[in-house]
């Protein structure tokens, strides 16, 4: 349903402890993402932006307070479990790209359908699908190596999205990305976002990149120091 929340982080501490030291991540950030939203977070280097999208992508579980996906409370989910909801209700695109090597793009884009067992006829349909989606139809069996850094990451977003996700989240996607490519991606990211309904989290410390969100929440120590309007997605 269109605004309801769909993620929610409540009160939220992720320390690490490195020997004696505590390292305050995340230090009480309490976040409603609502369905359809495009959210951008934003801060310096190890202001803890990275760490907030992994609790709240459920990749990650808070060391103290609450995380909700969906209405269910992260903290009462098994790992299984959370795996499973994960997989079915969000898709991860990331600075690197994260594809693997000596798989082509299709295949590339059917290795989350194969972890949810979707059978190899349809896996393919469906990655080609994605992948002409995102507009790399006359590229479906080149490799990583042969495709520029944009392609790639359109092949990321491909795979994010072959699981039909309803949030795709985004760390620093843009990141490795010349500024003609990486608007490109933002604006293939924006498109999800007011074409598709899909809501979106995107991790960035570009003022430029961040601005075209919905709602900007800035980072600062492991806190957040601040709310504003975005773009919501415009160019
Ligand atoms: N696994 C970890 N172990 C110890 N410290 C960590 C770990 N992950 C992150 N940190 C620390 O937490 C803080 C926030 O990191 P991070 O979330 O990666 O920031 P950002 O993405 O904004 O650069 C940093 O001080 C970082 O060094
Ligand atoms: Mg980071």
């Amino acid at each position: 349903m269109p605004n309801e929340t769909i993620i929610e982080a409540k009160d939220v501490y992720k320390i690490f402890e490195l020997g004696a030291e505590k390292v305050y991540a995340l230090n009480g950030v309490n976040l409603e993402v609502r369905n359809g939203e495009f959210v951008s977070i934003m801060g310096p280097s190890g202001s803890g932006k990275t760490t907030f999208l992994d609790v709240l992508s459920c990749m990650e579980r808070p060391t103290q307070g609450e995380v909700f996906i969906k209405g269910r409370k992260v903290s009462r989910m098994t790992d299984d479990e959370l795996a499973r909801v994960r997989g079915s209700t969000i898709g991860f695109v990331f600075q690197t790209f994260n594809l693997i090597p000596r798989f082509n793009a299709v295949e590339n884009v059917m290795l989350p359908l194969w972890f949810k067992r979707v059978p190899v006829q349809e896996r393919r349909k469906k990655a080609m699908e994605a992948l002409k989606a995102v507009g790399l139809g006359d590229r479906l069996w080149h490799k990583p190596s042969q495709l520029s850094g944009g392609q790639r990451q359109r092949v990321a977003i491909a795979r994010a999205l072959a699981v039909e996700p309803e949030v795709i989240v985004a760390d620093e996607p843009t990141g490795n990305l010349d500024s003609v490519s990486g608007t490109q991606i933002l604006d293939l990211i924006a498109d999800l976002h007011r074409e598709q309904g899909k809501t979106i989290l995107m991790v960035t410390h570009e003022k430029t990149v961040g601005a075209r969100a919905e709602k900007i929440v800035r980072l600062m120590d492991g806190k957040i120091v601040g709310t504003e309007n975005g773009s919501g997605g415009k160019k």
